[in-house]
């Protein structure tokens, strides 16, 4: 039986870097998980695993705790009705977005192995060639997890990944078939697209404005406190008349009066407070 304190350790340490909260009745998984670790690192228990770390966490075995506490599950066009409300509320209204020459700037925020991004990148395409429009494009992708970025920027998805949401129409024309099972996202696509790690916990921002963010799914694993510091901060990164989009069993119900919410095409929108400006 382990002692209740080494379990408190690593929740209290994921909590602090994530800010997700392990209720003591999900300490078997997290237990689950430190045996994991353990195995990989090369202790004997996870009792000498805390022994080795309890004066601090660091190098490969933080990465190994903030990748395994983290749940990365995703989809291309997870939940269509939002990528229809993009359409609708941005794509047909670009030019009260961007002025002549300007990208329409998205943040996929937790954007665990791409599909999210890689998602909006074959809407904007799809949308052009419908509309015979020429919306210029720059998302960024950022995840904490160091394991998920190295699959998004590979851009290499295997075919049970491709089947979920992606018509075969799609697949041919957007990504090449590398072997059997392995199919990789064209250079038409992530050209639009930069991936990289960002903590959405940490108080250095990111200086960039969106036009569009995307939190989908994470925030449902942070306290209260936890929610609000994160929307605060990305809030900072969205333009005035901006758009953000949550998972579809999250809401901003009590924690942020900077949004108006409208519900487009079936999926809630919050467009943020103040006149809709071109310049960033
Ligand atoms: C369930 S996935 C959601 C992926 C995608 N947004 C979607 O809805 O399909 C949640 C992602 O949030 C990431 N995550 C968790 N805590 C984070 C943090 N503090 N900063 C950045 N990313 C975080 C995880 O690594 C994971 O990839």
């Amino acid at each position: 039986m382990l002692r209740d304190e080494v379990l408190k350790f690593f929740s209290n340490y994921i909590e602090a870097e994530l800010g997700i909260v392990y209720a003591e009745h999900n300490h078997y998984q997290l237990e689950h998980r430190l045996e994991e670790i353990a195995k990989v690192t090369g202790s004997k228990s996870i009792e000498d695993l805390y022994e080795r770390l309890k004066n601090g966490i660091s190098g490969q075995v933080k990465q190994l705790l903030l990748d395994s506490a983290t749940n990365n599950e995703t989809s291309f066009f997870r939940d269509p009705k939002v990528f229809t409300a993009i359409e609708e509320a941005v794509l047909k209204k670009h030019q009260n977005f961007v002025g002549q020459g300007e990208k329409l700037r998205i943040w996929s925020a937790a954007s665990s192995t791409g599909q999210e991004a890689l998602s909006i990148a074959i809407l904007v395409k799809e949308y052009n060639e419908k509309n015979h429009s020429a919306i210029d494009l720059r998302i960024l992708g950022t995840d904490i997890s160091d394991r998920v970025l190295e699959r998004a920027q590979s851009g290499i998805y295997n075919q049970i990944e491709m089947g979920r949401g992606l018509s075969e129409l799609q697949i041919t024309k957007y990504f090449q078939n590398t072997d059997q099972n392995q199919w990789q996202a064209s250079f038409n696509l992530t050209q639009h697209i930069e991936f990289k790690k960002f903590n959405l916990k940490s108080s250095i921002p990111l200086t960039e404005k969106f036009h569009i963010i995307l939190c989908r799914n994470m925030l449902i694993y942070q306290s209260v406190e936890g929610k609000k510091e994160i929307l605060n901060r990305i809030t900072t990164n969205l333009m005035p008349g901006g758009f953000l989009i949550l998972g579809a069993g999250e809401s901003l119900m009590g924690l942020s009066c900077d949004y108006e919410q409208s519900l487009i095409a079936g999926a809630m929108l919050y467009q943020k407070k103040g006149v809709l400006s071109k310049a960033a």
